[in-house]
């Protein structure tokens, strides 16, 4: 099996050829290039393909991919947003996920976005290492008895719920699906009363047709003034334009982002020299109560070995004709 894998980082050779060790039947070659339409070619020759999260993966790249005999894509990621399946489906590629590698390493991120706009850490490290000692500006809340509204409470909202009971908070949630394992500490409730309700609203639905902008102006108007949201699922869950006027009529004590609309050209990029024309992530960087970190809730080391993991895993599936609930269809 040789395995092209596009888009890659040091940590990502690291990991993967750490648990390589010891598969001879496996060749792989890691390319910094992203995977889209124009550099699909270069998997000439390859069984298969493996892809990150922002890669452009549409009928294009698929027909590409086919074309070059790749057979099975590799998705070293849980979300799934980004694949055209009727495409892979009209072309016999079969695809497989890591769903769920580390499902706390996403939750703490998202608490840790959570506390830091809450206790203003952002401005305090800053303030501090310009030896401004006081307190101005920085006045945050307890979340001890106030409510955690969690909307998705699959793996990581369900990780992100538990914390949030053993902050003290009452939790509430909202999904299409109720998950028996939060039934002994949080209430199911609709997600007008979530919205309602919640003095930290956590984001854990994935993007799909339903979910998408679902935090909107209407939506924004239903939350309790002063309340703290996070999104650690996906940008387009939320609406960017109506955050930022939902942030300039105060509604907002803090917001906290790991994912955004705009974030494909940015995330994992050193951007720093460039001049980012029609911003609105600029736009949300210049509110003081807003945080952003750049798609990074999944990045610890044991996250990393899971992913690796499970993606040879997926291969050993793959070769040996089996099923799994990691197939994409
Ligand atoms: P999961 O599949 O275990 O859970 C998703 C939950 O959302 C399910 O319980 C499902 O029923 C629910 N859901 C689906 N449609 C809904 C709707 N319309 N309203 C409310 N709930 C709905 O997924 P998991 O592993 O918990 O991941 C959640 C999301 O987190 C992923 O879809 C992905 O977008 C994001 N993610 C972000 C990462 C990061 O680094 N920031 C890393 C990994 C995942």
């Amino acid at each position: 099996m040789k395995i092209l894998f596009f888009d890659t980082k040091n940590y990502d050779r690291e990991s993967f050829t750490r648990e390589l060790t010891g598969q001879p039947g496996i060749e792989v070659k890691f390319l910094k290039t992203e995977l889209a339409p124009v550099t699909a070619r270069l998997a000439q020759g390859y069984d298969a393909v493996c892809a990150f999260v922002n890669a452009d993966i549409s009928r294009g790249t698929i027909e590409v991919l086919h074309g070059c005999g790749v057979r099975l894509l590799l998705l070293r990621c849980a979300g799934f947003n980004n694949v055209d399946l009727d495409a892979a489906a009209d072309c016999g590629i079969r695809i497989f996920r890591v769903p769920g590698y580390s499902p706390e390493a996403v939750a703490e991120h998202a608490m840790a976005l959570a506390l830091s706009v809450n206790r203003h850490l952002h401005k305090a490290y800053v303030k501090v290492r310009e030896n401004d000692f006081s307190l101005g500006s920085l006045m945050g809340i307890n979340f001890h008895q106030k409510t955690a509204g969690i909307v998705g409470t699959g793996k990581i909202g369900a990780a992100m719920a538990r914390i949030c009971h053993g902050f003290g908070m009452k939790v509430i949630a909202y999904d299409v699906h109720q998950n028996p394992e939060l039934m002994d500490f949080a209430t199911y409730v609709e997600l007008d009363e979530l919205l309602a309700a919640s003095d930290l609203i956590s984001l854990h639905c994935p993007l799909t047709d339903s979910t998408y902008h679902m935090i909107n102006t209407e939506s924004i108007r239903k939350m309790k003034d002063g309340v703290i949201l996070v999104n650690t699922s996906r940008g387009a869950l939320v609406k960017t334009d109506d955050l930022i006027e939902g942030i300039r009529a105060h509604k907002f004590f803090g917001v906290g982002l790991d994912v955004y609309e705009e974030e494909g050209p940015n995330v994992f990029e050193d951007r720093s020299d460039e001049i980012l024309e029609h911003s609105v992530t600029a736009r949300l960087l210049s509110f003081p109560n807003v945080m952003i970190t750049s798609h990074q809730g999944f990045f610890t080391r044991e996250a990393l070995s899971a992913i690796a993991r499970t993606t040879l895993e997926n291969v050993h599936t793959f070769e040996h004709g089996g099923s799994s609930p990691n197939e994409v269809k």
